[in-house]
């Protein structure tokens, strides 16, 4: 892939404006009414209206806030500790959230599903990490027992009255799904001796089923149990973890890496082997006109790699073939064992492929990327966008969005075409991308993963942008193409999970980590959102206003 970081390569005009490819499932996030593709249409009244559309953009900003631009609300509808039932309390660092109505009709009432990625021990379990030379030998059972608890994800039903989005505490529907949480593996034969394992955690982005369950990515899973690692016989060896939790709980750290399924109705889960085992940032599923499924997902780590799953049978996230792209060839390499004599030589059969994904990907010539993101698909053209967020081994410090065109516009293509959509930089305004959604109108939004201990430093390369923020690339109008910011977070936080909700009303957005980088808790580097006790709390946020009606709800895309 040619990689220019003063390219801009416009995402209009490759397609009539006047069609769309995707399946409504996936367009309005939530509306899994009818999930076959379906030709929509452009209103050109509200076209117009959106033409006019003044979009003033925020500058960059340092202030301990969260900052919105000029039309713009919010409210936060639950943060770290609030009471989701009688037993259950909402997780720390809240990462990927989405929103299942219960019924198409009523887009003011269903589920939020929101992913708990890691926890920052000295809020957490009072555990100080930085007072030790070697923390992890003075780890005690219950601090791990209170971090297993804040990580996973919740459910809670949510209900919208008079513009405000409010939890219903004790709806039987609000549980936690925790480190402890038991859940089945997909798969026909046991890992590590086991087919039912221990909990989710690392959970970072995710994405939906046209069936309407969550999905949930265990990304940096080996901080908590720790990884396997081989030598060049083959020989494995335990590599530790940087939390330690395996030090009372040794489970097996090829239980964790995986995609993982959840049911919003009885929050049992499943985790899908067939999808491939590594640091899953997000799964975004396509569903064919034969009801056979792709899932695309990357590997966020510097140097790893792009993937898709291709289902054999309808609705199945186990029967198919995973592949990994070579994006200089523009192919997609089957990861199979039955058909690759170069897997035959180093993995005993599909299991050991599928648990070892990255040495896999390798022997076949993967194309290393710069920490691949979240992956979204342009509701317009259908190409498909995905975030690279940065790689400091390759010097490329403000990462950049990939464009894939699947041959013929065919998800399940095994040949592509790759090229740089946007690159991160000055002159672009924006850093780091990350999270990415489009709304009905087809306008791209993302935010942006700057290190909270590289942001706002005089000697750092980070400077210009100032506090991590939340950008959208509008598609019509006077201002389509630029590049503008829309909220700024927090001090050390980062802005996570933007999902619209059916209606395109509201915005759901997590503010996570703010004062990640505090290390005296009575003098935290933020204090959003301000409460009474003075510590940041990672909280979902509705960010709702004229502006987010005018971008989103108008429906250019009007249902043919
Ligand atoms: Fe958890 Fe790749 O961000
Ligand atoms: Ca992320
Ligand atoms: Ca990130």
């Amino acid at each position: 892939m040619e990689y220019n970081r003063r390219k801009f390569i416009s995402f209009l005009g490759k397609a009539s404006l006047s069609t769309a490819v995707l399946p409504p499932f996936l367009i309005g996030c939530g509306n899994t009414s009818t999930p076959t593709a379906k030709t929509l249409k452009m209103d050109s009244q509200i076209l117009d209206r959106l033409k006019k559309l003044p979009l003033n953009g925020l500058s960059p900003s340092n202030k301990d806030d969260l900052l919105l631009a000029t039309g713009l609300d919010y409210h936060i509808i639950i943060r770290w500790g609030d009471e989701i039932s009688k037993n259950d309390r909402f997780g720390f660092n809240n990462d990927f959230t989405c929103f299942i109505p219960f019924d198409d009709d009523d887009p003011t009432d269903g589920l939020l599903w929101v992913n708990h990625e890691y926890v920052n021990p000295l809020f957490v379990s009072g555990f100080d990490f930085e007072k030790y030379e070697n923390p992890t030998a003075h780890r005690t059972k219950e601090q791990v027992d209170k971090e297993m608890y804040n990580v996973g994800g919740s459910i809670v039903r949510i209900k919208e009255k008079d513009g405000k989005w409010k939890v219903i505490k004790n709806d039987p529907h609000n549980r936690r799904i925790t480190a402890k949480t038991p859940m089945e593996l997909n798969w026909d034969h046991p890992i590590k001796g086991a087919s039912t394992v221990i909990g989710t955690h690392s959970n970072c982005s995710g994405g939906i089923t046209p069936w309407k369950t969550f999905l949930t990515c265990e990304e940096n899973y080996d901080s908590f149990f720790g990884e396997t690692v081989y030598d060049q016989d083959g020989r494995p060896a335990h590599r530790d973890s940087s939390k330690g939790w395996e030090k009372f709980y040794p489970y097996p750290p090829e239980h964790y890496g995986w995609v993982v399924e959840v049911d919003p109705k009885d929050g049992s889960a499943q985790k899908h082997v067939a999808i491939g085992r590594y640091a899953h940032e997000c799964c975004t599923l396509y569903e064919l006109s034969d009801k056979r499924i792709v899932a695309y997902s990357g590997d966020d780590k510097n140097n790893e790699h792009l993937y898709k799953f291709i289902s054999s049978e309808p609705g199945s996230l186990k029967e198919g073939t995973l592949y990994v792209a070579d994006t200089v060839n523009g192919k997609w390499l089957p990861l199979d064992w039955q058909t690759q004599p170069a897997l035959k030589d180093r993995f005993k059969d599909q299991t050991e492929v599928l648990v070892r994904t990255r040495e896999a990907a390798k022997i076949l010539g993967a194309t290393p990327l710069n920490r691949p993101e979240d992956i979204e698909i342009d509701p317009i053209t259908g190409s498909v966008f995905v975030s690279l967020t940065n790689n400091y081994d390759k010097n490329d410090f403000h990462g950049s969005i990939l464009k894939i065109e699947e041959t013929d516009g065919k998800y399940d293509a095994l040949t592509f075409n790759a090229s740089t959509f946007m690159a991160g930089g000055e002159e672009n305004g924006f850093s780091c991308p990350d999270n990415l959604a489009f709304d009905m109108a087809g306008n791209l939004w993302f935010t942006s993963d700057m290190s909270g201990s590289k942001m706002n430093k005089e000697d750092g390369l980070y400077m210009a942008f100032k506090n991590n923020s939340l950008f959208v690339v509008p598609r019509h109008g006077k201002d389509q193409g630029k590049i503008i910011r829309l909220a700024s977070a927090p001090n050390d936080a980062e802005l996570t999970g933007p999902w619209f909700s059916p209606d395109g009303k509201t915005l759901f957005l997590s503010v996570q980590h703010p004062g990640e980088q505090t290390t005296d808790l009575n003098d935290p580097t933020s204090k959003w959102p301000f409460d009474k006790d003075g510590i940041p709390k990672s909280s979902v946020v509705a960010i709702t206003g004229n502006l987010i009606e005018k971008m989103n709800k108008l429906h250019i895309l009007e249902r043919a």
